[in-house]
Parts: structure tokens; sequence; C-alpha cells
């Protein structure tokens, strides 16, 4: 199984975060996009796990706590990938979300797990492999802001050939 945590949105917020998206998606050249139910926050990329590492990384998750926090949505933005760029929605710093991500991959780390070592850089994906027109303007993201008050096991796979995450656990403050 190929897992991540993740944070997941209300349905406003997922709404606000697809409207962003589809300025930027009616403006591509080209890009492949995120659908609305896949609009996520990832805080730790696991990978590939089996049935006792992913039991493991439910331990993990029910030994943190944390209090409920708000998140805002700040501005687009995109990562520079060559041929196609990975275009994001951002959010305000916030040092309960870093401490939350710091903690959960300590822990995740301590576990035995083997993870990535890629800092992270919080960011909601909206379209992968992304051209716009030259001189394009990102667009203003609504101000937006909701509570944090679970964090997410997901599953990653496709079906059908459609990218599909599916919650498998789920862990509240
Ligand atoms: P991305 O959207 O920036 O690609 C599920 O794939 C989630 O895990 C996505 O949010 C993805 O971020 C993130 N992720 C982090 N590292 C990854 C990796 N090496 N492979 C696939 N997804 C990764």
């Amino acid at each position: 199984m190929r897992l991540f945590i993740a944070i997941n949105f209300p349905s406003d917020i997922k709404a606000a975060i697809a409207k962003v998206r589809d300025k930027i998606k009616n403006a591509a050249l080209r890009g492949s996009f995120s659908l609305d139910e896949n609009l996520h926050l990832t805080l730790v990329f696991i990978g590939e796990c089996d049935r006792l590492q992913t039991e493991e990384i439910k331990e993990v998750m029910d030994s943190i706590t944390f209090s409920p926090f708000m998140l805002k949505l700040n501005k687009a933005g995109y990562f520079n990938c060559g041929g196609g760029d990975v275009w994001w929605v951002g959010l305000k710093e916030s040092a309960p979300l870093l401490l939350l991500q710091s903690e959960l991959e300590a822990k995740l780390r301590q576990s035995g797990l083997v993870l990535e070592s890629r800092r992270f850089a919080p960011h909601i994906t909206l379209g992968r492999e992304v051209k716009v027109p030259a001189g394009f303007i990102a667009p203003k993201t609504v101000q937006a802001k909701f509570s944090v008050v679970s964090i997410e096991l997901m599953k990653s796979e496709h079906i059908n050939g459609k990218l599909t995450y599916t919650q498998i656990y789920s862990k509240g403050n």
C-alpha cells in the first residue's frame, strides 16, 4: 500500500481551492489537474507499506496530541519543474502546523520507517505538468480559513486509471 498522512478540508474550503485550480486550468495550455476529492495537504509522504507498518503508523498517529488550530489559505504559486510546473495553493505560516508535522515525522522515523529527507513545504497541489501562457499571473486566493481537528492516513492508488485517495485511518485531537 502506498500511504501518506494528510490534512483534509471541509467542503467550503475545497470549493475555494477548486476555484483557484479552475482559473489556472482554464488558462493553461496543458496540465494534469487535481480532482476536487483529491485536494489535500500532505504532512508526511510515507510510500509503500505492509500491514505491520500500517499498524505502527496508526499507533504513531494515536500518540500525537494537538489542540485544534486554524490554517489560512495563502496565494497560489508553482514549483518550477522544467517541462511542466506543479501549481499549488500555499498556506499562511503556522507554528502549530510545523510542530505537528515535525513531531509526526520524528515519531515515524523513531518507529523505524525510512522517510524522504525532503524539507516540508506545505502546499496543496492543484495541477502537475502544467504549462501556462507567458505572462500568466497567478490568481488571488480567497481569504479562507479553517480549523484543523484531525489528521488522516491516506492510501494512494490508481483505480481504472484514476488516481484515488482513500482515508484508512483518522486521528482527532
Ligand atoms: P505532491 O502533490 O506535491 O506531489 C500523495 O502522492 C501525496 O504525497 C501528494 O500530496 C504528494 O505531493 C505527496 N508526496 C510527497 N513525496 C512524494 C513522492 N515521492 N511521491 C509521491 N507523492 C509524494
